[in-house]
């Protein structure tokens, strides 16, 4: 797909851009990112108040009704949803070790789990709980950080089974909830994103010499302008860090 010149911004209203996972290393920066283009930012997440854990699902119906109320009371449209959460490395609920696995002998349910967990069901959660508080109508966007290793059609290095099927089934996810947001707001659009390779604790131990790794900053900067730059059509896709195509 060619993308047209960056949509004009100025026609749209500013609004609120909420980021989920806005206190983690993209998170972040693309808090930054939407303040400075004049959004009202708001980010939430396990260490902010109301909290939002993927683990407690009751959280994430209270962080909903905030964000209902928030908009309520200023009138306010949430004109960004920006979901920047994910899992690669680390403890999972039960307290044990989840690394990437380099073979099937490594597979182990409770690694699986908690990849489904934060990758997929959380994201998933999101939907249910946010794209209703999307505006009716005029242009809006939902955007859920995936990862190029989730295409299927890219793999050609095979590994990481967990992290490449639960952003497998998060793409899936983002592009069913594109067809019936649609139904709702034709200019809506939901689309899942590939920041590219970016200097944060998630991809820090497997950051391989050769591999172009770039500052959370730049990778924000790019990603807000591949939302920018989405044209009418392009909801339900799957796009890198320079609005390219990613096959499923
Ligand atoms: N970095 C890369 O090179 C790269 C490459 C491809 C794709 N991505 C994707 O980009 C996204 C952002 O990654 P990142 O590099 O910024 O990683 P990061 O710095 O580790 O941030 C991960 C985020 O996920 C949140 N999170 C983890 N467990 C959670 C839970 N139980 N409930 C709610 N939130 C939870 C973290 O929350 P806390 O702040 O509370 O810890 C944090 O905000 C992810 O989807 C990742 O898969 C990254």
């Amino acid at each position: 797909m060619t993308f047209a010149p960056p949509h004009d911004r100025s026609n749209e209203p500013a609004g609120l851009a909420l980021v989920i996972g806005g206190t983690g290393g993209i998170g972040a920066a693309l808090v930054a990112g939407l303040r400075a283009q004049g959004f009202e930012v708001m980010a939430l997440g396990r260490r902010t108040q109301p909290a939002l854990d993927y683990t407690t699902e009751s959280t994430l119906a209270i962080c909903g009704q905030h964000v209902a109320d928030h908009l309520a009371r200023t009138g306010l449209r949430l004109q960004r949803l920006v979901v920047a959460t994910g899992f690669l490395h680390g403890d999972t609920v039960s307290g044990q070790r989840a690394e990437p696995e380099r073979s099937w002998q490594h597979l182990s349910a409770d690694g699986l789990q908690h990849n489904f967990l934060i990758n997929a069901i959380g994201p998933a959660l999101v939907m249910r709980h946010f794209l209703p508080l999307l505006p009716k109508q005029g242009r809006c966007v939902a955007a859920f950080l995936s990862a190029r290793v989730g295409s299927i059609g890219d793999n050609a290095l095979g590994g990481w089974y967990a992290y490449r099927a639960s952003k497998a089934a998060l793409n899936q996810l983002v592009h069913t909830s594109a067809i019936e947001l649609a139904r709702r707001n034709k200019e809506a659009l939901c689309v899942a994103l590939h920041p590219g390779t970016v200097d944060t604790g998630l991809s820090q131990p497997f950051a391989k010499t050769g591999l172009q790794v770039r500052p959370p900053d730049e990778a924000a900067s790019d990603l807000l302008a591949v939302i920018d730059a989405l044209p009418p059509g392009s909801s339900g896709q799957f796009f890198d860090q320079k609005s390219l195509r990613i096959p499923w």
